[in-house]
């Protein structure tokens, strides 16, 4: 089991082998408070939204609404003002030193889109730091973490209260704090997703009302949410974290980031409205509507609109304002140049009206020349299935690095209960980037932390580490088994399949070409200008997976209950009429009974009749010698026409019988 030289499971595996690289990677990245800007007491709320057009006619717009409250002691929570109250109460009652919540519809495309300012799966995604300064206990934690999700399943009326011990993991290399970890004493982390969550317009109802004007004006009032959920990719983020300067409990910040990520698809548009436009749009097209101003609690209220890349064939209506028209901001040898609008300026001497801003390209462009790729980003991510049936099957995640040095990975994944994965099986192989096979050339793990998981109780939880060089694609492989469900287990939609969870991918690019994410100390997007780092820490989520689990046939009993009905309902209209009808003997009629039920009721009920009158009736007078009897049967027997007998001569004579009968 595992690779030679590194202990595969247990509690507390010591990851041996980690060259200096990974090391470089795993300490924790803490952020600097003591540089806040804020006085004692203080608290801010900026507002922010950035557009960035994308490849492949789609613009990115990216909202962040910050929170920052300098708080000081715990006791000053009673005091909020801007921070919700909700957040305030969750850092009295919880030992939280951190929180992410994620929300997503959609998949974010790296090759084409480069990388999003914030990194989310689909679904839903939670994750939080917990202080270990209580003398907290692991149960301790899980508790809280239990009831931690089952406050923001209210709060954001998302099914979060699915998080629980069998969904849950303590991620140990992979998720870094962002807040400053006290040195040398415990912290406790938990993550979980919920990739089957489908994300709507009643999750960002409840996330607007936790912004200081809600959502009636500010960019807040962009996000409605006919227009939202029209995108393609869509992501609500809540982020807390509590900052303490000089590692002292009295001088705290809490900081609450609020994030809606989204991309629109221009061609979707030019579908839907009339005008032939070659790519032009507007805040008015985005959202339905121009923006009504700035929330008025807000320290800062600034757009920012990409001008270099794909942002460059624009022309901005109105320009940006002219004081400082352009921000160019250089991070990690790469450069970006913002437009920059301030709400405060716009709005300060106009009376009512909607600020409106159209990017117009220029007509004479080939739109063709817009649909050429762009060069990928340095790392990117992709997972799929291999094999066939519903017994067994193998992960693989593929990751490839187009830099030409060498980047560090670290890959989590999580197994849910119900997929056995099988430890030996797990492999390393590479390919050169221009290769389409993959060889037998394994990269070996420089960390290796796994965890079994335990059936319907704990997922498997693996972290693996390595060096990836440049210009190859690594596949990391995985034998699985599905396990056959209880009946109960299945959802409803049970051949619908069954999720397994994005794998978490993180690295540390040595530039900041295609990065966008806030450094670490940073909390508002302007502070990612210019804040050129030694490394940028990366995190990318691939592809969730659906399998199909052996699934018993569950439209069984209904089957059973149609094709009993049938019968029941079949046998019902002549057992009821047999038992009802009161059947008379009286005088034969020489009219043909038309009715083929009838038909066969008045052969069975003849009395003394010969059922096989098909033949022999036309022997006449067998063994009753009763002349009627045998007459009746040849008359109903041979009807004009339907009769079967080769003589016609009969036929002819039938009806002088009955005339002789009727006479009688
Ligand atoms: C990544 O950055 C490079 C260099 O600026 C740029 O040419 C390319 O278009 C970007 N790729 C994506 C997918 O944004
Ligand atoms: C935690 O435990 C240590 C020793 O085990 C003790 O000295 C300390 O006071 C405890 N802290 C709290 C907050 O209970
Ligand atoms: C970033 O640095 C460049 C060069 O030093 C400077 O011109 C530019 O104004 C800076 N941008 C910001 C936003 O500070």
């Amino acid at each position: 089991m595992g690779q030679p030289g590194c202990p595969t499971a247990g509690p507390r595996p010591r990851p041996c082998g980690i060259a200096l690289f990974l090391l470089a990677l795993i300490p924790l990245t803490v952020a600097s408070s003591a540089k806040s800007p804020l006085g004692r007491d203080d608290e801010r709320f900026d507002e922010e939204l950035v557009v960035r057009p994308l490849s492949g006619d789609h613009v990115n717009t990216y909202f962040q609404f910050t929170t920052r409250w300098h708080f000081g002691h715990k006791d000053n929570l009673y005091h909020t003002q801007l921070t919700p109250r909700v957040i305030a109460e969750l850092l009295q009652q919880f030992d939280v030193k951190e929180l992410h919540i994620g929300l997503t519809q959609g998949l974010w495309r790296y090759e084409t889109w480069g990388y999003p300012i914030v990194e989310a799966t689909s679904g839903a995604e939670m994750w939080a730091w917990f202080s270990g300064d209580n003398n907290l206990t692991d149960s301790e934690v899980n508790s809280q973490w239990s009831q931690l999700a089952n406050v923001f399943s209210g709060v954001l009326c998302a099914s979060l209260n699915f998080v629980d011990k069998t969904n849950s993991i303590s991620p140990r290399h992979l998720l870094r704090p962002q807040f400053m970890p006290a040195a040398n004493r415990k912290n406790f982390v938990r993550y979980s997703a919920l990739p089957r969550e489908i994300v709507c317009t009643e999750n960002l109802t409840p996330w607007k009302k936790l912004l200081p004007c809600g959502s009636a004006s500010g960019f807040a009032s962009l996000l409605n949410s006919g227009h939202v959920h029209n995108t393609k990719y869509h992501s609500l983020g809540l982020k807390v974290r509590t900052l303490c300067e000089d590692n002292s409990e009295d001088n705290c910040i809490v900081e609450l980031t609020q994030t809606a990520n989204l991309v629109y698809d221009l061609r979707l548009f030019e579908q839907s409205s009339s005008s032939s436009s070659n790519g032009d749009f507007s805040l008015r097209r985005l959202f339905g509507m121009g923006l009504n101003g700035y929330c008025e609690l807000a320290e800062s209220s600034k757009m920012y609109v990409q001008r270099n890349e794909q942002g460059e064939r624009y022309q901005l209506v109105p320009p940006p304002s002219p004081e400082n028209e352009e921000v160019r901001s250089t991070r990690g040898g790469h450069t970006a140049i913002y437009g920059v609008y301030d709400m405060h300026e716009q709005f300060k001497d106009h009376g009512e009206r909607l600020f409106n801003v159209a990017w117009l390209a220029p007509k004479s462009e080939n739109r063709r020349r817009n649909m050429v790729k762009p060069t990928p980003p340095p790392l990117t991510v992709h997972r799929y299935l291999l094999g066939h049936g519903q017994e067994r099957g193998r992960i693989a995640t593929e990751i490839t690095n187009s830099h030409y040095d060498a980047l560090p990975i670290l890959v989590q994944e999580v197994i849910p209960w119900y997929v056995h994965g099988y430890l030996h099986t797990l492999s390393v192989r590479k390919k050169p980037q221009r290769v389409n096979e993959y060889g037998r050339q394994r990269i070996p793990f420089k960390l290796l932390h796994y965890k079994p998981g335990k059936q319907r109780e704990l997922p498997s939880h693996l972290e693996i580490g390595f060096l990836l060089p440049g210009q190859t694609s690594a596949l990391i492989t995985i034998d699985v088994d599905y396990l056959l469900l209880k009946w109960l287990e299945y959802p409803p939609d049970a051949n619908h399949g069954h999720y397994i969870g994005s794998a978490l991918v993180s690295s540390q690019l040595p530039m900041g070409r295609n990065y966008t994410a806030l450094p670490v100390e940073g909390y508002l997007f302007r502070d990612s200008f210019n804040a050129t780092r030694p490394s940028y820490v990366l995190s990318l989520h691939t592809e969730a997976l659906i399998v199909s689990l052996p699934t018993p046939d569950f439209s069984m009993p209904y089957n059973v209950i149609c094709l009993a009905c049938t019968v029941v309902a079949l046998a019902f209209g002549p057992i009821h009429s047999v038992a009802t009808k009161m059947i008379i003997v009286g005088k034969p009629t020489t009219t043909t009974p038309k009715n083929f039920i009838k038909k066969l009721l008045n052969k069975v009920f003849r009395r003394g009749g010969q059922p096989a009158a098909e033949g022999a009736g036309k022997g006449a007078g067998t063994g009753a010698g009763d002349g009627e009897e045998s007459r009746e049967g040849a008359a109903g027997d041979a009807p004009p026409g339907e009769s079967e007998l080769p003589g016609t001569g009969h036929l002819d004579d039938q009806p002088l019988l009955e005339d002789l009968e009727e006479n009688d």
